[in-house]
Formats: structure tokens, C-alpha cells, sequence
């Protein structure tokens, strides 16, 4: 087994997962995205960076993408990887915290937030409170995405964002839904 897999089982209650996204999964999550016109790109729980490599082959130098995971091996992981990437920001932070980062970095609104967050594991109240946060941030334009192996956010998602489509893959383990938010 290779480190990132046996990293998401030994943090199962903090990943949510034993596998990372598939590449179904993924480019499920992407392909809305009009990656020629963003200029920041947020993604939350990085993970292993599957998510960010493919978000990264399909931006120019002119998106800037800001990463969030709490895991402290995965963002080592990823900052090896990802060491040549100029455009990339690594975060060992919580999403909880983005509104503070995104001040710090001079960063008042952003084009799209990818997350893969386990919400699913989180209090109710604090979601609610995060998602209302994140749409704030988003340019009217914006998205939010986000993906979870049931639909039991989806009525918490609608009251928060006015626009939601869903899709869905069979071809991740396990299968999963893919809300688009606007
Ligand atoms: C389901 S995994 C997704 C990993 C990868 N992006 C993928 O799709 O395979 C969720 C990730 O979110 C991270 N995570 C959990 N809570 C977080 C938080 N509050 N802020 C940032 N990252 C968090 C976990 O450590 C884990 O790496």
C-alpha cells in the first residue's frame, strides 16, 4: 500500500476516506470550470493532491491556487510534489479558517472552491456556518463544488446556495455525488 492510501485509513475520522478521488470522480468536479478565466482557485482538503495535479495541468500561470489541509504529512507530501508549481499555496490550515488566510493574502474574492471536505464528520452548525462563509467569498459568478458519497447535505446545501445541480459517478470508491453551487 502506498503512503497516501495507508495515510487516509490511519485518519479515517479526519479524511472521511481510504481512497483517494478517481479520475472519474475528478474530472466530474471540474469540467464547469472555466479555467482560462480564474484568477484564484480555492481548494479544501487537498489530501495527496490528486485533485490539485489535474487543477493544475488544466490552469495558465495567471491562476493563483490556494490549497487547504490539515494533515501536516499530506502538505509535506504535497509541497514536494507540487515544488515547482509557483502558482500553488500549500496551507497546513483548516478550511474553518480560509476568510483570515484569504485576508492575509490580499485575497477579497475567489472564482471557485473545490472541496473535498468530509462535511459529512462535521457539527451541522459549523457547516452551515463554513458553507455561508465560502459563498461570501465567491465572485457572483463563482462555484462552489463540492462532493460526498450521499445526498445528506444536499437540503443544508440548498438553503445556502440558490443554484445546485448534482451529478453523480459510479466509478469511485465509494460512488459519489457532485454538487455544483452557485
Ligand atoms: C476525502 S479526503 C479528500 C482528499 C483528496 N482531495 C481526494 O479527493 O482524494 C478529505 C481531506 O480533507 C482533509 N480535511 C479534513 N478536515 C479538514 C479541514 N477542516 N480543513 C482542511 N482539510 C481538511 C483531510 O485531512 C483529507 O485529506
Amino acid at each position: 500500500m502506498n503512503f497516501s492510501s495507508l495515510e487516509y485509513i490511519n485518519t479515517l475520522r479526519e479524511s472521511g476516506t481510504v481512497l483517494q478521488s478517481s479520475k472519474y470522480l475528478i474530472n466530474r468536479c471540474l469540467k464547469n470550470i472555466a479555467f482560462d478565466k480564474a484568477k484564484v482557485i480555492v481548494e479544501l482538503g487537498m489530501g495527496n493532491g490528486c485533485i490539485t495535479k489535474e487543477i493544475l495541468e488544466r490552469c495558465d500561470n495567471n491562476t493563483t491556487i490556494i490549497s487547504f489541509e490539515v494533515n501536516k504529512k499530506f502538505c509535506s507530501y504535497c509541497q514536494n510534489k507540487f515544488k515547482n508549481n509557483l502558482s500553488l499555496k500549500i496551507l497546513n490550515k483548516s478550511a474553518f479558517d480560509f476568510q483570515d488566510i484569504l485576508e492575509q493574502n490580499n485575497i477579497s474574492e475567489v472564482d471557485y472552491i473545490i472541496s473535498s471536505l468530509p462535511i459529512s464528520l462535521f457539527d451541522k452548525n459549523d457547516t452551515t456556518k463554513l458553507l455561508t462563509n465560502l459563498k461570501k467569498t465567491l465572485k457572483k459568478e463563482g462555484h462552489f463544488i463540492q462532493y460526498q458519497y450521499s445526498l445528506n447535505h444536499l437540503k443544508l446545501i440548498k438553503n445556502i446556495f440558490p443554484k445546485v445541480t448534482v451529478d453523480f459517478t459510479m466509478l469511485n470508491i465509494p460512488p459519489a455525488f457532485i454538487y455544483n453551487c452557485a
